[in-house]
């Protein structure tokens, strides 16, 4: 697909959609009371997730406005492509293949003359083979000893994803092996991650795509040099041997670093570091929770591919939720949108969206490399209930700013307990049913005075409500319903950056710092020459931190 993107803002839909939002004035419980069937109309079951959307301000205007934009924006024919493999990546020249991951064993997909299924289940097979040696204790450290913790270095999509899935699937783990994640270069997060870790049982993964990232290559380094340290008996190469995996696309670097290449696991360049948690990035998680679960996981995200693919637009919970996103921020003007997760192990399932969602399409430039039209990218934040409504809530149920938020639940708790008296996952929901309904409906002046509020803090107590939000309900945090909610995401995101016009699948935007961190270096150590080439202000702050360091 070399064409260039409809600009989506000269379409009929856009100029129907702009009017709409010109003056729309939503008003959730009169839409409640007139539509008996409102319900029923805007909830969807994709897999496992049943997705209600009619707490948002989709109305059918809207809807149609918006589905109209997805025909005219040529979004499923985008999908189309990027599904076969179409370099749709046009400033990196690839394929944009992560559900190439997950499709099953029996299936063939050639790409650029190479069946790609065939080679996803190939490393699948190694990856799961050598997950089986270390659960069972089959592979040893040097010394003999059964391996009793992983740390997986990496950053962004080659951390991200592995330590969000962990904590995720916690319940699944298996005991007597524990997993850390380690990713900034920051030393603390080295000698935190380190701390109580006994050499002999500790195993590394160096998990990077490029195998070139500052940080991941550091901290590899800082732990060979802190394993071989504490095995002065043992012979290096060995102990890197029983001690170090690796898993990246450059796999040349790899054994440059000293990593025994039977004990690399390879992946594509097609596979964004952000849509890399089910592929070989994903051995830390395969060690924790084992392959049969493991596969369970990439089955659900192959569900929520197959729903993305096959089911109509206007019963599409990717499409439906991509394009209310593009609603919401760039025709109302929403500037952020919260995820939250009442779940307390998807704690790190915000953090893991941020990088999927803002990194794919934080861009200024649309795939033909004419400036975007409309603002793009959404701000994503969030932290599981009930923390945040202790937090942050107030400026959602009360403040001044639009901001959708998702709401995310399970009906089985994981651990089902009781204070005594009660389920205290009912508890726990109960305020997850609460909060979307205080939102959407909110509480009139009238209602306010009803309770005896005296008339002067009576506006203070008002709540507005129209707040929208969605509700993404589950039977219970399995690996596959993980599975199912990440690629959930990962195609809403593709649907919003296919409106915009924008490559959802490079990220330009983080080499720039990279650089000038690697020539500010000199001038820390002070090179005059170096300190020279620095802004006035960088000169400074640098002058203020060799002052004070000691
Ligand atoms: O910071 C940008 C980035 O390239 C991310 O896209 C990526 O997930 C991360 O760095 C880590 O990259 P790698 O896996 O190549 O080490």
């Amino acid at each position: 697909m070399t064409d260039g993107p409809v600009d989506p803002t000269t379409t009929p839909a856009w100029d129907r959609l702009a009017d709409l939002a010109a003056d729309f004035s939503p008003d959730l419980r009169a839409w409640f009371a007139d539509q008996p069937d409102r319900v029923e109309r805007l909830t969807f079951d994709a897999a496992d997730l049943h997705v209600d959307l009619s707490k948002s301000f989709l109305d059918e205007d809207v809807t149609s406005g918006l589905l109209e934009l997805f025909e005219q924006t040529g979004v499923a024919q985008r999908r189309d492509a990027m599904l076969a493999g179409e370099h749709i990546n046009v400033t990196e020249d690839r394929a944009v293949l992560h559900t190439a991951l997950r499709l099953p064993r029996d299936a063939s997909l050639q790409v650029d003359g190479q069946d790609v299924v065939h080679d996803v289940h190939e490393v699948l097979d190694r990856v799961y083979a050598f997950a089986d040696q270390v659960r069972s204790g089959e592979w040893t450290g040097v010394t003999g000893r059964r391996i009793e913790s992983v740390v997986n270095i990496g950053i962004g999509g080659s951390d991200l994803g592995p330590v969000m899935a962990y904590e995720a699937l916690a319940p699944y783990r298996q005991e007597g092996l524990e997993c850390r994640f380690l990713s900034n270069i920051d030393p603390t997060d080295a000698a935190q991650t380190l701390e109580g870790l006994d050499p002999e049982t500790t195993l590394f993964i160096v998990s990077s795509k490029t195998f070139g990232t500052l940080e991941t290559l550091t901290n590899a380094r800082l732990c060979k040099a802190w394993l071989l340290d504490a095995l002065p008996d043992s012979d290096p190469d060995e102990s890197v041997r029983r001690h170090f995996v690796a898993v990246s696309t450059a796999l040349d670097k790899v054994a440059d670093f000293g990593i025994d290449p039977d004990n690399a696991f390879g992946f594509w360049d097609w596979v964004g570091g952000r849509y890399s948690v089910d592929s070989a990035i994903g051995t830390s998680l395969v060690i924790a929770i084992g392959p049969g679960r493991f596969a369970e996981m990439l089955a659900g995200f192959h569900a929520m591919d197959e729903h993305f693919r096959t089911a109509p637009p206007e019963q599409n919970v990717p499409v439906l939720m991509g394009l209310l996103d593009v609603w919401y921020s760039t025709l109302l003007g929403a500037q952020s949108h919260a995820v939250l997760p009442y779940s307390q192990l998807l704690h790190r399932f915000p953090a893991y969206l941020q990088q999927l969602t803002m990194e794919s399409n934080g861009k200024g430039v649309r795939w033909d490399g004419s400036p975007a039209t409309t603002d793009t990218g959404e701000v994503f934040w969030g932290e599981p209930g009930t923390n945040g409504q202790h937090a942050f809530y107030q400026l959602i149920h009360q403040g001044t700013r639009l901001i959708p938020a998702d709401f995310v639940a399970f009906a089985e708790p994981a651990y089902p307990l009781s204070d005594g008296d009660q389920d205290v996952h009912e508890l726990f929901l109960a305020n997850f049913f609460a909060q979307t309904r205080a939102l959407a409906f909110g509480k009139t002046a009238d209602e306010v005075r009803a309770e005896g509020t005296d008339e002067a803090v009576v506006p203070a107590r008002v709540f507005t409500g129209n707040r929208p939000t969605a509700s993404i309900m589950a039977p219970a945090l399995t690996p596959s319903v993980l599975g199912q909610l990440v690629a959930l995401y990962e195609h809403i995101t593709f649907v919003q950056g296919a409106v915009w016009g924008i490559d959802s699948f490079d990220q330009w935007g983080v080499e720039l710092g990279k650089k000038l961190a690697l020539e500010v270096g000199p001038a820390i150590e002070g090179d005059a020459e170096a300190l020279a080439d620095q802004d006035a202000s960088s000169r400074a702050l640098i002058g203020w931190y060799r002052e004070h360091r000691s």
